[in-house]
């Protein structure tokens, strides 16, 4: 490994284990995201108990007038960037978002603003001949249901841009990642009602650095949501229209 690994989103939970798992393997790491000061004690641990180097950066997906010089700045560190990792999301209220101004909101934050950003990201990867990205989508994006099909149509639509990205950049030897986690323990599932087989955030992000080392394209989330979805994906539209889901 050359390079630092971006971390796009970095105080989730599941960014949060994913560092961990990459920090466990010696990589350096950036942390951006909009809690600055949550970052710099993140990244002063994570220097401290794998003796590696972190760094930590501003970075907001929605103001996408500030992409392009953040991305700027931080593909002059050293060594350059050898992978990103998107986490960033926003559930919001399956209800309210169903209008203005949450479901602008929604489909800014969860695909708008990281498109916007995995473009950058893709351009210098692609000069770059190498790396990869990792793009955190959802089982929710695999098909509309009528409790959260505004976040679910943005993580589809996510999940989608990150296909073209893979057919795009695999003459560059760049590897894209698209992760279908289910329900997992984090700040964005907490109290919801109806969860069940949730996986931890530690067993996520183990799952995603193995599926980088192994270039993977797409994972589900523990591996068994790739046959719960394959059974919901095929449930006929004139039987699925009539469930409550
Ligand atoms: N938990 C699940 O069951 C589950 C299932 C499927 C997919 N996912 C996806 O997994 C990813 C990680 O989520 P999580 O479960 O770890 O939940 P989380 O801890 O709530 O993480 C969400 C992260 O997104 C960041 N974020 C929100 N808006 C942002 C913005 N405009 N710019 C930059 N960062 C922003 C939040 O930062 P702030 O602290 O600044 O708000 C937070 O770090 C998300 O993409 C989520 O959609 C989660």
């Amino acid at each position: 490994m050359s390079g630092w690994v971006l971390l796009l989103g970095a105080s989730s939970s599941i960014a949060r284990a994913t560092a961990n798992a990459f920090a466990a393997r010696g990589y350096k790491l950036c942390l951006a995201g909009r809690d600055v000061d949550e970052l710099e004690r993140d990244a002063t641990d994570l220097r401290i108990r794998f003796d590696i180097e972190t760094c930590h950066r501003e970075f907001d997906a929605d103001r996408m007038e500030t992409h392009q010089p953040f991305f700027s700045e931080v593909q002059l560190l050293p060594g350059g960037i050898e992978g990103v990792v998107l986490a960033v999301g926003y559930l919001g209220d399956s209800r309210s978002s169903r209008n203005n101004p949450h479901l602008q909101r929604v489909l800014l934050t969860n695909f708008v603003g990281p498109a916007a950003i995995l473009a950058l990201c893709a351009d210098y990867l692609e000069a770059r001949r190498g790396g990869f990205i990792v793009g955190i989508s959802s089982v929710a994006g695999d098909r509309g249901r009528q409790s959260n099909y505004v976040y679910g149509a943005a993580k589809g639509g996510l999940s989608i841009y990150l296909q073209g990205l893979r057919n795009r950049l695999f003459p560059s030897d760049v590897a894209v990642l698209d992760v279908k986690p289910g329900f997992v323990d984090t700040a964005m599932t907490y109290g919801l009602p109806g969860l069940f087989l949730v996986a931890s955030p530690a067993y996520v992000g183990e799952r995603i650095v193995r599926a980088v080392l192994s270039r993977r394209d797409v994972i589900y989330t523990p591996w068994f949501w790739r046959y719960i979805m394959l059974i919901i994906r095929n449930v006929p539209e004139k039987v699925f229209k009539r469930l409550r889901l």
